[in-house]
């Protein structure tokens, strides 16, 4: 089932990306320096005792309620109780948990999707095919700023499937459109010296996309339905509406707009989450790139440069210059909240989340049916955050509901992580495993700010929204491996987190690891587990342990949940988790360093078979797994960045996917169902 494929990788980065990834995604944020040059304690200093008798007690009540809820417990850090590990029953060939009745792909370098025996595939859309009225087919060679504008725009990440009532067999898809590669998109590109329609392309090729999708009868195969009057695309020039706390603050009003609330664009759209109330949320991450001539702390600390930037975009548009525009980088950074129902909202980025690089946002509901939505900070040595609302969700359909749950993340109070283990003195940086045997503790939620009143001395609540890392340096939150996606379980309510890698972990000057962060130089990340106190989502505690130390299963230094390792497959670089109906979470990758290509995942999280992680998909050359959606039906990924690998270029094609040789490379949503037409992985 496994097989070790040598290691491929000559990325400078020391990452399984390459550098034509690194510097169109992330701006190279791997070869700057870590932002995070704050001095917060980390897990390994923080020690116990720590903990106040309340939230000791609410811990000790944690276990007990989390014991009776059944399945695995997380067990607590100020009461600690061991978890008995459940007997296991190896998976037999074929077998595997409800859900993950597939065989495995075994891990390759293939240019294709390659998915298991007896599934099919199918292209749902693909970069520029066009999905409004008016707008042309597709050709690369042709391709004008209007025309992309009306097309489905590039490197699609976040995913999500909407239901439309009334239109049978058919759902609302909403794409992110990340990032543009130039390269790969342009004939003749000169990065030097781009041009203005260049420019305006790779605006309207970013954003995000709504298109209606129809299913085919017999299979899971979903077509987009053109010229739909709820398809919409959004793009880097799209009107945006500034809201909450920091709405209107002096700190993002520019000369174009004194108001402070009305933007242009969302830029660098990773991941997202779907809302209870029928809207999407779309994470801002890696904006930063986007702004030349940074030079003030804040900048710095949200790795702004100091130069010009990669696109030069600064050249056609001067809000990209912070020398002229000191306060326009402030305007992004934000989760954006779009309503896929109604085609003439503005959407609205959400100044109560805070501002970061955010990679995710997953909303869950209290008891009494306020959202909390837990968010990650992609960067070496960043943070994971919460917001809970103070409003409760309106349910139905009514125009005054729809209306009110609009406005639910206007108003809440925002926390950053702090997690501490309970094996201090046992962590050593290598991933053996402490002798309570697991990584695992407790953690608090440190409020930053509540409505106008910040929790944060030094900073006013405008700063602390506005510049929310300085505000978490500042409370002494915990330094991650790079927090990514996140996913509350629907059935267990425990919230899983990607973490994908850290190479810094441990390097000189900067932090070591911890029992959160269990490996120096951290290659192959990890998934974090979570329960929160009471099973409350707006407690301020919370019990956490690692679910996957990820990594070959041979490596001594991986952990997959106590289940056999030779029953898993190997995985590395943990980025998108979701969940399939049964309950299993479903991980794809981003940068593998084990030489395969990168790949979708899934894994039991309850039962006798948590922690058997069998892999569904690869996918081609130079391409992340992104958007994973698992239905009943179908599996959904998004292809994002195929063909970027270093020296590539639209003459010099590294990957002929997904037309073949001579067509140019295109990223694409694809659709994975059984050729049977029964449910996937029953
Ligand atoms: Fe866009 Fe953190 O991945
Ligand atoms: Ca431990
Ligand atoms: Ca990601």
């Amino acid at each position: 089932m496994r097989k070790l494929l040598p290691l491929l990788s000559t990325n400078p980065h020391g990452g399984g990306r390459s550098a034509l990834t690194c510097r169109y995604r992330c701006g190279d944020a791997c070869f700057h320096a870590v932002p995070n040059t704050s001095d917060n304690e980390y897990v390994g200093d923080v020690i116990a005792g720590a903990l106040s008798r309340r939230s000791m007690m609410r811990a000790a009540a944690a276990v007990t309620v989390a014991a009776t809820a059944g399945g695995a417990v997380v067990a607590q850090g100020g009461a600690q109780e061991a978890v008995a590990a459940t007997p296991r029953t190896p998976a037999k060939s074929g077998g595997g948990a409800r859900g993950l009745r597939f065989t495995p792909v075994a891990p390759n370098t293939d240019d294709k999707v390659t998915v298991p025996e007896g599934y099919a595939q199918s292209v749902v859309i693909r970069w520029g095919e066009p999905i409004l009225r008016g707008a042309p087919a597709f050709d690369p060679d042709k391709q004008t700023a209007k025309a992309q504008a009306g097309q489905f725009g590039y490197n699609n990440d976040f995913l999500s499937l909407l239901p439309l009532k009334g239109e049978r067999g058919r759902q609302v898809l909403v794409a992110n459109h990340e990032y543009t590669d130039e390269m790969l998109m342009f004939k003749g590109y000169d990065p030097e010296n781009p041009t203005r329609e260049q420019a305006e392309i790779a605006w309207a090729a970013h954003g995000l996309s709504v298109v209606v999708v129809q299913e085919e009868h017999r299979s899971g195969r979903l077509t987009p339905v053109t010229r739909h009057p709820l398809n919409r695309r959004l793009t880097a020039t799209s009107e945006f509406e500034l809201t909450g706390p920091a709405a209107g603050s002096p700190l993002l009003r520019t000369s174009a707009d004194p108001s402070g609330r009305t933007v242009y664009g969302t830029l660098n759209n990773c991941a997202g989450g779907t809302t209870p109330w029928g809207t999407t949320l779309h994470g801002e991450e890696n904006f930063n790139q986007y702004f030349a001539n940074g030079s003030s702390a804040t900048d710095k600390r949200y790795g702004i440069g100091s130069g010009a930037t990669e696109r030069k975009w600064e050249r056609f548009d001067k809000r990209f210059d912070v020398k002229q525009e000191p306060n326009e980088s402030h305007r992004f950074g934000w989760v954006v909240e779009l309503d896929p129902y109604d085609p003439d909202s503005t959407p609205r980025k959400r100044t109560a989340l805070g501002r970061f690089k955010h990679e995710a946002a997953q909303p869950r509901l209290t008891a009494d049916g306020r959202p909390v939505v837990y968010m990650g900070d992609d960067e070496r040595f960043d943070y994971f955050y919460k917001f809970v609302s103070s409003k409760r969700m309106k349910k139905g359909g009514s125009r005054a509901a729809r209306e009110h749950n609009l406005t639910l993340l206007d108003e809440g109070t925002l926390y950053v992580a702090k997690l501490t283990g309970d094996s201090p003195g046992q962590i050593d940086g290598t991933g053996k495993l402490p002798s309570d045997g697991e990584f695992d503790g407790s953690g608090q939620w440190i409020p930053l700010a509540t409505g106008d009143v910040s929790h944060v001395p030094g900073m006013s609540a405008d700063e602390v929204y506005v510049f929310t890392r300085l505000a978490a340096d500042k409370v002494g939150a915990t330094k991650m491996d790079r927090p990514e996606d996140v996913e509350p379980s629907p059935r267990t309510g425990r919230v899983y987190v990607a973490l994908t890698n850290n190479k810094d972990r441990g390097a000189a000057g900067k932090a070591g690891a911890d029992e959160a962060n269990p490996r120096n130089n951290n290659k192959h990340g990890q998934v974090l587990e979570l329960a929160e106190h009471w099973d409350d989502p707006a407690s301020d505690g919370f019990a956490w342990r690692l679910f996957l130390v990820a990594g070959d299963p041979d490596d001594p230094a991986t952990y997959f949940a106590g289940y056999p390792k030779e029953k898993v497959s190997p995985i590395s670089c943990p980025d998108n988790v979701a969940f399939d109906p049964y309950g299993n979470l479903w991980i794809s990758t981003d940068g593998n360093q084990l030489g395969s290509h990168d790949g979708l995942f899934g894994v039991a999280t309850h039962g006798e078979r948590r922690g058997e992680l069998k892999q569904f998909l690869t996918v081609p050359a130079g391409a992340e797994t992104c958007g994973p959606i698992i239905q009943e039906r179908r599996v959904l990924v998004a292809v994002q960045h195929p063909g970027e690998v270093d020296g590539a270029s639209v003459e010099k094609p590294a990957s002929s996917w997904p037309d073949g040789p001579g067509k140019i490379v295109r990223p694409s949503v694809v659709a994975v169902y059984r050729k049977d037409g029964r449910d996937i992985g029953v």
